[in-house]
């Protein structure tokens, strides 16, 4: 293989790594600690139940691409009594972990608040909350729909994407 040859399969391979991080989250998917830079797939054990969300991306798990190449991929993770979700959220959910986006479906602030006490979760820009155990549905605020899963399964004991998001990760403009 010549220089040049080289040089285009090179690009080649890094425009396929960027394509790949800024994908959606895809069935099969592992997920990783946001900052983890030893990229290891986290099992239902790593997240604690009724704790404050834990920030993760996806990973690819055969390249090893963290799909972290738009902050829309931005995940949260929560681990809840299964026994207090709804049955849509108990379907998506695996071990009581469950799995949304963390951008705001008002202005695309990142939804980061934990509300230990009512087990909600709150934008801190204009106040709205959302209900983990119910599908992510809108309880207060101006925020327009609910927050988009991620549904999750367990395979060899660690966490993995069993479905796409529910819906189009995004915000009141620019829909994704
Ligand atoms: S951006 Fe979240 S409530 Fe406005």
């Amino acid at each position: 293989m010549d220089r040049r040859t080289l040089l285009l399969a090179g690009l080649g391979l890094a425009v396929g790594q960027t394509d790949a991080a800024s994908a959606r989250p895809e069935a099969g998917d592992v997920l990783v600690r946001n900052g983890d830079a030893g990229k290891r797939p986290l099992t239902p054990q790593d997240i604690s139940t009724g704790a404050a969300p834990t920030m993760v991306w996806a990973m690819e798990p055969g390249s090893r691409t963290v799909r972290s190449g738009t902050r829309l991929n931005q995940i949260l993770l929560l681990r809840l009594d299964p026994e207090k979700l709804s049955a849509e959220t108990r379907a998506r959910s695996a071990d009581g972990v469950v799995a949304y986006t963390s951008i705001c479906t008002h202005t695309g602030c990142d939804v980061d608040t934990w509300l230990a006490p009512e087990q909600m979760l709150s934008c801190p820009c204009h106040d709205s909350m959302f209900d983990p155990k119910d599908g992510g549905k809108v309880v207060d605020g101006p925020a327009p729909r609910v927050l988009p899963a991620l549904p999750l399964k367990i395979a060899d004991g660690t966490l993995v994407v069993a479905m796409p998001f529910t819906a189009s990760v995004g915000f009141e403009r620019g829909l994704r």
